[in-house]
């Protein structure tokens, strides 16, 4: 019999692993923290689980090697990959923002050529280009984007507001809302 596969994003996964949980399957080998393993198998409901990382997730499912991905609509919308999104799990919920000093709000405002780092460079692209029709250069970064607008590498960053602790701590402020984000079950089309 055929194993249904399951693409999972390593890292954060407590919340997801508890639905599993729930519905009486174990995961208490994959919540492992030490653990090496991409893959693990439940031969009592034909179960396959593999783990990669996020950005990987749509991939997996586009081509078919997984069945269903979980993953933030956040890197659903970066990836662009193909695949039909059927349930939001209504957990991971944060928000895409444009944020940067105070001072960056009138840039925005008056639509200035001005410089957006972000992890995320095909959200800030539609964002800018196709929603706000302001011309602005996109910089590719990988993490700790809030450094950017601080040592002058950028204006404004693209990037995710959970508890909005990362920007108070680092005198940021959210300067507009891109879009809502949460968890995501998408499948393979
Ligand atoms: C994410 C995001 C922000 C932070 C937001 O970073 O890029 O930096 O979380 O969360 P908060 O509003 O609750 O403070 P992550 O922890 O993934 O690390 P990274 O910046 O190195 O990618």
């Amino acid at each position: 019999m055929r194993y249904l596969t399951i693409a999972l994003a390593k890292g954060r996964l407590g919340k997801i692993f508890d639905i599993f949980e729930h519905m009486g399957i174990d995961c208490a080998e994959m919540r492992d923290k030490d653990t090496r393993k991409l893959i693990f198998t439940n031969e009592e409901y034909k179960l396959k689980f593999i783990l990669s990382k996020a950005s990987d997730v749509p991939t997996y499912v586009e081509y078919g090697a997984a069945d269903i991905g979980i993953v933030g609509k956040d890197t659903i919308l970066e990836e662009g990959r193909k695949l039909f999104e059927v349930i939001d799990l209504d957990m991971a919920k944060c928000r895409m923002c444009v944020i940067g000093p105070e001072s960056s709000a009138e840039l925005l405002k008056h639509k200035e050529l001005i410089r957006v780092a972000t992890k995320y460079p095909n959200i800030a692209k539609d964002y800018f280009y196709n929603q706000k029709h302001q011309t602005v250069e996109i910089i590719k970064l990988h993490g700790s984007v809030e450094l950017a607008p601080i040592v002058g590498l950028s204006e404004v960053i693209v990037d995710i507001v959970e508890t909005g602790s990362t920007l108070k701590a680092n005198g940021l402020q959210g300067l507009e809302e891109i879009c809502p984000l949460s968890a995501r079950m998408g499948v393979n089309q």
